[in-house]
């Protein structure tokens, strides 16, 4: 009876431990794609279900980009563009401040969807140097369609979204910029078995649906 009580109590104890230590270190999903693939959708999605917070390094950089007194806007602004990937020192800064901010108002918000990061060698160097041991990077995962559907969706995007780079001379520059810098980073994910592939030339719900599906499968 008295085995028993302690082995129950050393096993949510060491339960407490484990989560403690979890909350402590943010848990990080990467998610890449083409342009347009749909990885700010599906973030969102991702968001509404589980408890995640989603950080896009584009969005972060367009915000830079306006931000009064930001010495950087000229430079993300040409970047962006011309589809070129900003020099990894800005993107991380503002990735990890981010972060701390999310965590410094709410410690239970530890897991993160880091989404359209890390594009290419610089960042992913960028990611080591100062992330590495401050965080978990659990898996990438990486939204899969052909370069049509990237610019088709784009370009419907363009219509309304007021994107300097959702028309055409920016877009072949921008899948160029993937296919040459970007790949490279998810193959080499993928050589260590860190990528989870979904098809996202289906609709929203069909690739949301997979997504649901190995979300609850890496819990
Ligand atoms: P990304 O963040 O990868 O650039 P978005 O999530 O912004 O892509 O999606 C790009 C455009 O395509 C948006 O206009 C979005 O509404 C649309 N879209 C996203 N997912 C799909 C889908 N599965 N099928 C059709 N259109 C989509
Ligand atoms: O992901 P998103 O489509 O919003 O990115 C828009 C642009 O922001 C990219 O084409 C690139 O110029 C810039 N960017 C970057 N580094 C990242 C993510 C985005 O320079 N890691
Ligand atoms: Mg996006």
């Amino acid at each position: 009876m008295l085995v028993q009580l302690r082995r129950t109590l050393s096993r949510s104890l060491s339960s407490v431990v484990y989560r403690v230590a979890l909350a402590m270190k943010p848990q990080v999903i990467f998610v890449l794609g083409g342009p347009g693939a749909g990885k700010g959708t599906q973030c969102a999605k991702i968001v509404e279900t589980y408890g995640y917070t989603h950080l896009s390094a584009g969005d972060l950089l367009r915000a830079e980009r306006t931000r009064v007194g930001s010495e950087f806007g000229q430079l993300i602004d040409t970047h962006i563009k011309d589809g070129k990937i900003v020099p990894v020192a800005i993107t991380i800064n503002l990735l990890k401040k981010a972060m701390e901010e999310t965590m410094l108002l709410d410690r239970e918000k530890f897991r993160f969807l880091i989404d359209g990061f890390p594009r290419n060698n610089d960042n992913l160097q960028g990611w080591s140097s100062v992330m590495e041991d401050k965080a978990n990077v659990k898996f990438v995962l990486f939204f899969d369609c052909s370069d049509q559907v990237c610019i088709d969706r784009c370009l419907e995007r363009g219509k309304s979204s007021g994107r300097t780079d959702d028309n055409r001379e920016s877009l072949e520059k921008r899948i160029q910029t993937y296919l040459q810098s970007t790949r490279p980073i998810i193959e080499q994910y993928q050589q260590q078995g860190k990528v989870r592939t979904v098809d996202a030339s289906r609709g929203v719900d069909e690739v949301f649906a997979d997504v649901k599906d190995l979300l609850e499968k890496e819990g």
